[in-house]
């Protein structure tokens, strides 16, 4: 069962959720061609240390990775999807780079991603971010108390397959509290009016990523980097959010 918060612990969430937009806006501003996905992760790993915050990515060994995880971030570029790891690859005009980054500060996590283009922009990449964005809007407004959690299923899914685009929903969004990944699951495809009860205090990662062609993916030998299997673009967007007897609360709002 999933962990409820109260008003106060939702409050002492906020510093998280604040540093991690600090962090992906920086990183945003960084990213550029010519600078490689290593160097994106050491200006993380440096702002993790002057903040005194804590990576929950480095060596964390869920049951999906081949090995512990060797970043404080999650870089996917182009045909990858989730979980790209820091390489030596060097950014390149046009590439599609998604950045996907948690961190505990002061005891509690936050889980935020965003997916954007480096250089030259492309049209075709520009509408499957905007159409990722926008399911994940879709999925914050379904989140509310009362509700239930295929309510943010389907509204994600809708988004995403009205547009033309590939969803799989082998991997989704989590609760997030303490620890990065705790119950329940929220999955990227579902029917509205099913699943569990969506409850005032319920903190979840709502994570929609859509592929511009087909539905299937594949996993690198690397163990860890999810790519579509047919090689088309890939976007995700990811925020932590709040349920309150108010409404969702976004607790990793970028302001720029
Ligand atoms: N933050 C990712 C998610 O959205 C998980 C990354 S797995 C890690 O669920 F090992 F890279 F941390
Ligand atoms: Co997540």
């Amino acid at each position: 069962m999933a962990q409820l918060k109260t008003p106060a612990e939702i409050d002492e969430m906020r510093p998280a959720g604040a540093f991690i937009a600090h962090v992906l806006t920086s990183l945003r501003s960084v990213a550029a061609v010519g600078v490689s996905l290593r160097d994106l992760d050491a200006h993380a790993h440096g702002l993790i240390r002057e903040a005194g915050a804590h990576s929950v990515y480095l060596g964390y060994h869920p049951s999906f990775g081949a090995i512990p995880y060797p970043g404080v971030l999650c870089t996917s570029v182009n045909d990858a999807a989730l979980h790209g790891l820091p390489s030596d690859y060097v950014l390149r005009d046009g590439d599609v780079l998604s950045i996907d980054f948690a961190a505990q500060v002061e005891g509690w996590v936050a889980d935020s991603a965003l997916t954007f283009q480096v250089g030259t922009p492309s049209p075709e990449a520009a509408r499957l971010i905007e159409t990722t964005e926008r399911a994940l809007a879709a999925g914050i407004a379904a989140a509310q108390p009362g509700g239930r959690m295929g309510d943010i299923s389907a509204a994600i899914g809708e988004v995403g397959r009205s547009a033309g685009y590939g969803i799989n929903a082998d991997f989704g969004g989590h609760g997030v509290g303490r620890t990065m990944h705790e119950e329940p699951h929220v999955p990227n495809l579902g029917r509205k009016g099913s699943g569990q009860r969506l409850k005032p205090g319920l903190v979840i990662a709502i994570e929609p990523w859509f592929m511009a062609g087909g539905d299937g993916y594949v996993m690198d030998p690397d163990g860890w980097t999810i790519r579509s299997a047919d090689g088309s673009l890939a976007a995700h967007a990811e925020h932590t959010v709040a349920i309150t007897p108010d409404g969702p609360v976004v607790l990793t709002e970028r302001s720029a």
